[in-house]
């Protein structure tokens, strides 16, 4: 039997082993999925008790992300440009393998919500909100992609400008602005744009507001969060009569790129998205 684990702090909340668990069950393979509660300050020992019990790999969640990065021996190119890994694989000679599916996991629900409005990714720019650790796991996820151009908006202008600078490095034609700058202010192609709200602002309740002008290009609003109800900023949007998802897609998404590293398989991710739909009302 194959075992995974997701480790973090706090752990009780996720949703991770009923997403695993339904994809095992799908394609009919034994396969036990935990939780772990890893003590802050813990992370590295527990990986090594985790690859000691013969677990074959583990989902890393807050706070744990850059450690796993950090302890890698191998880095996948998404990993290495966000500095941080949401999926480890224990191989048998003992090394680490590190990804970080969380902006591959982005991309396929975005791809899937453009698909029904007659788009392809590939076709649009992006407009991120955001220039925190959320935001730089996608990048190298929008380049692989092959997106247009990306926008990063941000409270802090810098921390824009900085990762818009390292989209660049990785040939990702990106430039970074403050969040009121209108889509005039730069010169940026004229492709459909995806708003993707990668700022933790929903967790204080608050909004970002940008430039209303940025609405009369966009095709889609996607929110990372997730919640029962839709998210603030999806409320704050719903006058603008665009089409918003919440986050939700992209953990069931993430997940499924994580299972195909780590069993080579592919489970069928929206149906098992429509039961976690349930869970979380
Ligand atoms: P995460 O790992 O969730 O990305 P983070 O690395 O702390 O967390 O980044 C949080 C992001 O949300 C940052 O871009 C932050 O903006 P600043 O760089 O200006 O701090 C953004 N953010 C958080 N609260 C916000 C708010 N109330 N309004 C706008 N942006 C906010």
């Amino acid at each position: 039997i194959e075992r995974y684990v997701v480790i973090g702090n706090p752990i009780a909340h996720s949703m991770s082993p009923a997403i695993h668990t339904d994809f095992a069950a799908q394609l009919e393979m034994p396969l036990q999925y935990a939780r772990v509660l890893a003590p802050l300050g813990g992370f590295k020992q527990t990986v090594r008790a985790l690859k000691a019990a013969g677990v074959q790999g583990a989902n890393v969640t807050v706070p744990f992300k850059l450690d796993a990065f950090g302890l890698a021996d191998v880095l996948s190119p998404a990993a290495q440009f966000a500095q941080a890994a949401n999926t480890l694989i224990f191989q048998a000679d003992g090394s680490i393998h590190a990804d970080n599916t969380d902006g591959g996991g982005l991309c396929r629900d975005l791809s899937r919500q453009l698909k029904t409005l007659g788009l392809q990714l590939e076709q649009c720019q992006v407009l991120m909100i955001g220039a925190g650790g959320a935001a730089s796991g996608c990048v190298a996820a929008f380049h692989a992609a092959g997106v247009h151009h990306l926008t990063v908006l941000n409270r802090t202008v810098g921390k824009a400008r900085e990762l818009a600078e390292r989209a660049e490095a990785i040939d990702l034609p990106a430039a970074g602005g403050s969040l009121d700058t209108p889509p005039s202010h730069f010169e940026i192609p004229g492709a459909p744009v995806v708003i993707v709200n990668a700022s933790s602002s929903s967790l204080n309740g608050d909004v970002p507001l940008i430039h209303p002008a940025w609405f009369e290009r966009a095709v889609l609003v996607y929110d990372m969060m997730y919640a029962a109800q839709p998210t603030p900023f999806m409320q704050a949007l719903e006058s603008t009569g665009l089409p918003c998802s919440d986050g939700l897609g992209m953990l069931v998404f993430q997940a499924q790129l994580a299972f195909e590293v780590w069993t080579g398989q592919s489970p069928n991710a929206l149906e098992t998205l429509t039961k976690v739909r349930q869970l979380v009302l």
